[in-house]
């Protein structure tokens, strides 16, 4: 049987790098999905390849994470669409600029702990609620290898992926009475967008020099692909990890591990 049957997900972030090779692999493995982002003409594409795999049950909605009566309604929508909700992939985040602390433009930092904290924060006030009324399910987060290190000039993006851990854990030790499983997947570096803007970013004369110096902090010499990450998400969605709340789960090729 397919590992996501008769389950609901939502997913935010869902029409980036790993949120869409996410929602494709959660659709393929029988779930109903919802895609949460900020622009349709992105959602439509990234629906479209999650239908190919995932028959009728993928839909979308336009929805800013950092706004309450937004989260609310994309978890209200996902009730009225499909009658529940089993898990939910906080995902959604922005990496802000790469600068010091003594020069990060301050509307810049609030906006990115807005998206990757507040946005998490929401996700979670709304989620649970209605997973706890299917009995349980899971809640993952997506944190980042920043969400335990640090790295200069990512102050608030490292800032924010700490939080979310701590969030993780709370909303772990507050849903386990429910059944709700709520942990971390803390990527490396992985090919998506974020990762090109975090190249131009560190050095725009040089992006080229700036991934090959990512792929080498890489104990496999590489970066890791977006499907990589999402098949650690649908074990962790799954009930598969029946037994699994409250942790990080590094998927880092053991970069953290040096
Ligand atoms: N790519 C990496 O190397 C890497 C590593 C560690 C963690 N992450 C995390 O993975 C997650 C997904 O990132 P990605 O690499 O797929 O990048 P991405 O930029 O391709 O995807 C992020 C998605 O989030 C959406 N988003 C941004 N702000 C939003 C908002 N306010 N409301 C709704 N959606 C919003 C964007 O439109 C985008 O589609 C992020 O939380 C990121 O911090 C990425």
């Amino acid at each position: 049987m397919a590992r996501l049957e008769g389950k609901v997900a939502m997913i935010t972030g869902g029409a980036g790098g790993i949120g869409r090779a996410a929602g494709k692999l959660f659709a393929a493995e029988g779930a109903k999905v919802l895609l949460v982002d900020l622009d349709q003409a992105a959602l439509d594409a990234a629906a479209q390849e999650a239908l190919e795999v995932g028959g009728d049950g993928v839909s979308t909605t336009v929805a800013d994470v950092s706004q309450p009566d937004q989260v609310e309604g994309t978890v209200d929508l996902a009730l009225e669409r499909y009658g529940g909700l089993d898990i939910a992939l906080l995902n959604a985040g922005i990496e802000g600029r790469v600068l010091p602390i003594t020069d990060y433009p301050i509307d810049l930092f609030d906006q990115v702990i807005a998206v990757n904290v507040r946005g998490v924060w929401l996700g979670l006030k709304y989620a649970m609620p209605a997973i706890a009324r299917r009995g349980g399910g899971s809640i993952v987060i997506t944190s980042s290898i920043a969400g335990v290190r640090g790295r200069p000039g990512l102050s608030a993006y490292v800032s924010s992926k700490h939080a979310v851990v701590g969030m993780m854990r709370t909303a772990a030790l507050e849903g386990a009475a429910n059944g709700i499983r709520v942990n971390t997947v803390n990527p490396s570096p992985i090919e998506t967008r974020m990762m090109r803007s975090l190249e131009k970013g560190n050095n725009p004369d040089d992006p080229e020099a700036v991934r090959a110096e990512f792929a080498a902090g890489s104990p496999f010499g590489r970066y890791g692909d977006p499907e990589e990450v999402a098949k650690l998400m649908l074990f962790l969605a799954s009930d598969d990890s029946s037994y699994i709340t409250g942790s990080v789960h590094m998927i880092d090729s053991g970069r953290h591990a040096r």
